[in-house]
């Protein structure tokens, strides 16, 4: 057994990155039977349930339509808020009366980022005896000897790195979507904002090698995908770890010059986002006008004590170059309210940013304090009500700003990649423009899959309605 120890996932270079290729295990002992994986957290993590599936269906399991008919279940979790563990262990919950009436057999794993906090193995191991596997973020390419072993043993297995782990290439991958593709580019975090756990559940920051990058995308682009989104958690940092002279603004250029429709990248750090990147961005036509900039507050006392590195003029600064340099471009971002020792008057100033800002859209949380990172040990003087009535007030404001930026497009004509039918009505299609506003569209199911012109004939707060036209 190998518990997780979030002080030996502070440390830094401890451990040399090797860059290795993921083997095939030839035992097929997925024959016959049938997966489920639930993914809880970013696109990082549906990334990694894509490899999660491909490493099963590698070894003969089949995807199952439900949990209920699965033999093997698998949690892919968040840490980034305590709701989301709420929601994991309640899912548990339902899993161990399947084992306990229906299925004795069904096998129950977790993995991701809750499985690397502490609290979380020990609770485990205490209380949720019928999990019968547990691996972390580091070693996810190990997953099938992790089960394996459970199979042979019948013994629960809990193998969880507090290092982090190679740089694995050539990992099977199912992926969701066949228009659209996730491409990794670095992995881990070493910004160590007061308030996240990321850093420590995902280890030290490990870039992709740039050759491994262009390549796949390469793959893809052959394999008729129409969309790449290059993933990391400060994609604007890439490059830093491995190469001198070469950064996001240089991968981009490659990455475009492969000729792929679209590309897109989440997320950007305002700190390490330069000019070139967005000159680059403005200048190349398959690089989408789509930037996720979260701000996390307006107040330079909060954003200080949150360790973020820059202030509101800083931002707002690099704001209004992205805005005036890249043409149609939409804007999104990340606030939190109630962060300890935040004032009703730091609150206002994120108000204030906002309403200078004039945002495409956000996403908005209340302060969760996380295992053993700074914010969590600092004073904790907002209430849950006055963390509720902020989040309340800001989106209020921050709603505004999307219906304003969506009704600008109205009676416009504008592109849209079609990913497959509207979920609210069955005979419609929808698709995402190029700064990604989703559209729900009138037009053929033979249109999915397809970058087509739309024209917008309505504007709502989260989407839009609009019309295909044809060439
Ligand atoms: N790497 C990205 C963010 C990843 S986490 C970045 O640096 O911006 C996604 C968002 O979750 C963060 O932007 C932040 O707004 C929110 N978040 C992270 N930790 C949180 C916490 N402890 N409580 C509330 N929100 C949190
Ligand atoms: Fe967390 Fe900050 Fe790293 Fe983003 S940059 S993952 S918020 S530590
Ligand atoms: Fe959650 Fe881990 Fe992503 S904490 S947000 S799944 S990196």
């Amino acid at each position: 057994m190998q518990k997780p120890n979030m002080l030996e996932a502070k440390k830094r270079n401890q451990h040399e990155i090797n860059y290795t290729s993921y083997k095939e295990l030839k035992d097929k002992f997925g024959k016959n039977k049938k997966y489920f994986v639930r993914t809880y957290g970013c696109q990082m993590n549906e990334h990694d349930s894509e490899k999660i599936n491909g490493m099963l269906e590698s070894v003969g399991y089949k995807k199952a339509e439900s949990y209920e008919d699965a033999d093997i279940v698998i949690l892919n979790t968040c840490a980034i808020r305590e709701n989301a563990h709420d929601k994991v262990f309640g899912f548990l919950g339902v899993l161990k009366h399947i084992k306990d009436t229906t299925n004795p057999d069904l096998l129950v794993g977790l993995c991701g980022c809750m499985a690397q906090e502490e609290v979380v193995v020990n609770e485990i191991l205490s209380k949720y005896k019928y999990v019968d596997f547990v691996f972390g973020t580091h070693n996810l390419d190990n997953m099938l000897n992790v089960i394996k072993e459970k199979i042979d043993t019948n013994k629960n297995q809990v193998e969880v790195l507090s290092y982090e782990g190679d740089v694995v290439e050539g990992v099977p991958t199912v992926r969701d979507s066949i228009y659209s593709a996730w491409v990794d580019i670095q992995y881990g975090c070493d910004k160590f904002c007061t308030y996240c756990i990321v850093p420590y559940t995902r280890g030290k920051q490990r870039s992709r090698k740039k050759e491994d990058i262009v390549n796949e995308v390469k793959d893809l682009k052959e394999k008729g995908y129409k969309e790449v989104t290059l993933l990391g958690q400060n994609v604007n940092a890439y490059g830093k770890d491995i190469y001198d002279d070469y950064n996001l603004s240089n991968l981009l250029s490659d990455v475009s010059d492969t000729g792929i429709d679209r590309i897109r990248f989440v997320t950007s750090h305002p700190w390490d986002f330069t000019d070139e990147m967005v000159d680059v961005i403005a200048s190349r036509d398959n690089i989408m006008p789509y930037i996720h900039l979260p701000l996390q507050s307006g107040s330079d006392r909060i954003l200080k004590l949150m360790n973020r590195r820059y202030t509101s003029e800083e931002y707002l600064k690099l704001y209004n170059q992205i805005r005036s340099k890249v043409k149609d471009s939409s804007i999104t971002t990340d606030i939190i309210v109630g962060f300890p020792g935040e004032t009703e008057e730091d609150f206002e100033q994120t108000l204030d940013l906002v309403n200078k800002c004039k945002f495409d859209g956000a996403f908005t949380f209340a302060f969760s304090p996380r295992e053993n990172t700074p914010a969590a040990r600092m004073e904790q003087t907002v209430s849950e009500e006055e963390k509720m009535d902020r989040l309340h007030r800001l989106n209020e404001v921050i709603n505004k700003y999307s219906n304003e930026a969506n009704k600008k497009l109205m009676d416009k004509t504008v592109k849209c990649l079609v990913i497959g039918e509207s979920e609210k009505d069955n005979t419609k299609v929808c698709g995402y423009t190029e700064n990604m506003k989703l559209v729900n569209i009138d037009g053929p199911h033979s249109i999915i899959g397809k970058i087509v012109n739309v024209k917008i004939t309505d504007t709502k707060s989260f989407s839009l309605d609009g019309k295909y036209i044809e060439e």
